[in-house]
């Protein structure tokens, strides 16, 4: 297998950091990309004379990532990339009755449509060459939806149908678009999502949950796995000769997607309710 031309986007920190390490140890060439150029450059130093480049990329600015595909463009001499790894994504959790609407929103651009409008920069050469392959990190909870997560498992399902309909879009054109949904990874994943949910810590319905259930949240993160794993199922997903529609990773929670696909949904949702004391 000879190295591929990669770019991942959010490889300032967490699971797409990892990866850019990962794959770039592996002998592909990774354009690593991020909003944070500190961080890019960090990341670098680290990367010492593995093939990584920094570039910047913010997946919610039409402009940085019309520069970030002429960047890409021009440096592989009109090529183009073999692989795009879309992975930058956040989650804010709460209960869907109070979520703001700037936050709702927030979440859905930076993991629905960045995610979507930098496919669309990068798919015409994929077309016009006949090759490529589009990972999209989703998650667990683009399968099942969680109490007080509602707004983040919306913008994963959404990358789900979307993943589905354009796998099946652009096959014809020798195109691959693979899911590989995470379960819980120790990154900052967590301090943007499930211990911030201290605004609703005082409100007098939701409160008493939401603080228990962050309490919960922090906690099963402190058990949870890094990122190498993910890694190791995204490098499966760029090199498999035929690979899969979607890959959970870690695989041991294909599982837990399994029981709640066969449990009836009176039992899921009192199971739900019990958990966040609801
Ligand atoms: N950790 C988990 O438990 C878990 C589980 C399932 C799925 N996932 C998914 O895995 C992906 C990576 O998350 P992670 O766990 O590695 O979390 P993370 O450590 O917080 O990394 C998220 C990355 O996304 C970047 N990002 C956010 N908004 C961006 C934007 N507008 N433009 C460019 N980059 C942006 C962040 O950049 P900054 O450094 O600038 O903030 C960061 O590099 C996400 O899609 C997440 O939904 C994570």
């Amino acid at each position: 297998m000879g190295g591929k031309i990669i770019l991942i986007t959010g490889a300032t920190s967490g699971i797409g950091r990892h990866a850019a390490l990962y794959l770039a140890g592996q002998g592909h060439r990774v354009f690593a990309t991020g909003r944070r150029t500190d961080a890019l450059r960090e990341l670098e130093a680290e990367a010492g004379d593995l093939p990584i480049e920094a570039l910047e990329l913010d997946v919610n600015d039409d402009e940085s990532i019309a520069a970030a595909a002429a960047k890409v463009a021009a440096r592989t001499e009109g090529y183009g990339l073999d692989v795009l790894i879309n992975n930058a994504g956040y989650g804010k959790f709460g209960p869907v009755a109070l979520v703001d609407e700037a936050e709702m929103r927030g979440q859905f651009e930076t993991n629905v449509f960045g995610l979507v409008k930098v496919t669309q920069a990068f798919l015409p050469a994929m077309r016009k060459r006949g090759s490529g392959r589009v990972i999209n990190v989703s998650s667990m909870v683009g399968r099942v939806a969680l109490v007080l997560q509602g707004v983040y498992c919306a913008t994963k399902h959404a990358v789900e149908a979307l993943s589905d309909c354009m796998r099946r879009e652009v096959a014809g054109f020798g195109v691959r678009v693979i899911l590989v949904e995470p379960g819980m990874i120790r990154s900052n994943f967590e301090s943007t999502s499930g211990s911030d949910m201290s605004v609703y810590d005082d409100d007098p319905i939701y409160g008493p949950a939401v603080r228990r259930y962050a309490e919960e949240v922090n906690r099963m993160y402190r058990f949870a796995p890094g990122p190498r794993p993910i890694s190791r199922t995204i490098a499966r997903a760029v090199s498999a000769r035929r690979p899969r529609a979607r890959y959970v990773s870690p695989s041991y929670n294909a599982i837990v997607l399994f029981f709640m696909r066969i449990l009836p949904t009176r039992l899921a949702d009192a199971i739900f309710r019990k958990v966040a004391g609801l």
